[in-house]
């Protein structure tokens, strides 16, 4: 059983690639969250259901939880919408027992990181927070990495 778990949330692909390299580079077990319903494909619908979901604290049901209890450490990444994490991550954040875990936060931005760091430290009730940080891809949305990699890289050794 590996001690680290990667759960993440992600629709475009940017959260998922940086997970997979926390993955690899701490040979951790990962779990992606994957919400019941189908989000929009159209960005601008996704965009505008998005803002109303986040406003509103909407938790969209999970097809499924991960088991946190065997890890000592959990690595949440989410991607940043309207400034904060997506509904699916605080959904998890409402259900899983971070007590006494150690955990390390990660969001992907396209610029206006908002609050997310913030909001997942106070969401990780009972947990030491061991580190954390803002990945920037490009701020058109799209999937092209700002942040350097070698950046990424050192930050995963400080931790791992
Ligand atoms: C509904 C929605 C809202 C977004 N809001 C923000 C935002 O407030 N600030 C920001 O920098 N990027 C925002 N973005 C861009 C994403 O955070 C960014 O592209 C992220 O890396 C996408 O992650 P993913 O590919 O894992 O889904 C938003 C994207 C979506 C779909």
């Amino acid at each position: 059983m590996n001690k680290t778990l990667v759960v993440y949330y992600s629709v475009s692909g940017n959260t998922k690639q940086i997970a997979e390299l926390i993955q690899k580079e701490t040979n951790a077990d990962i779990f992606r969250l994957e919400t019941e319903k189908t989000y929009p494909h159209d960005m601008e619908e996704l965009s505008a259901l998005g803002q109303k979901e986040v406003n509103a604290g909407y938790q969209p049901a999970l097809k499924a939880l991960p088991n946190v209890e065997p890890y000592a450490r959990i690595v949440i990444g989410t991607p940043t919408w309207w400034y904060k994490m997506a509904p699916a991550v605080l959904t998890f954040f409402n259900h899983a027992n971070l007590q006494g875990k150690e955990v390390v936060l990660f969001s992907t931005n396209a610029g206006w990181a908002g609050t997310v760091i913030k909001d997942m430290k106070a969401a990780s009730t009972g947990a030491t927070i061991l580190a954390d940080k803002e990945i920037l891809f490009d701020s058109a949305g799209g999937n092209e990495l700002q942040t350097p990699l070698s950046e990424i890289q050192s930050w995963i050794s400080s931790w791992k």
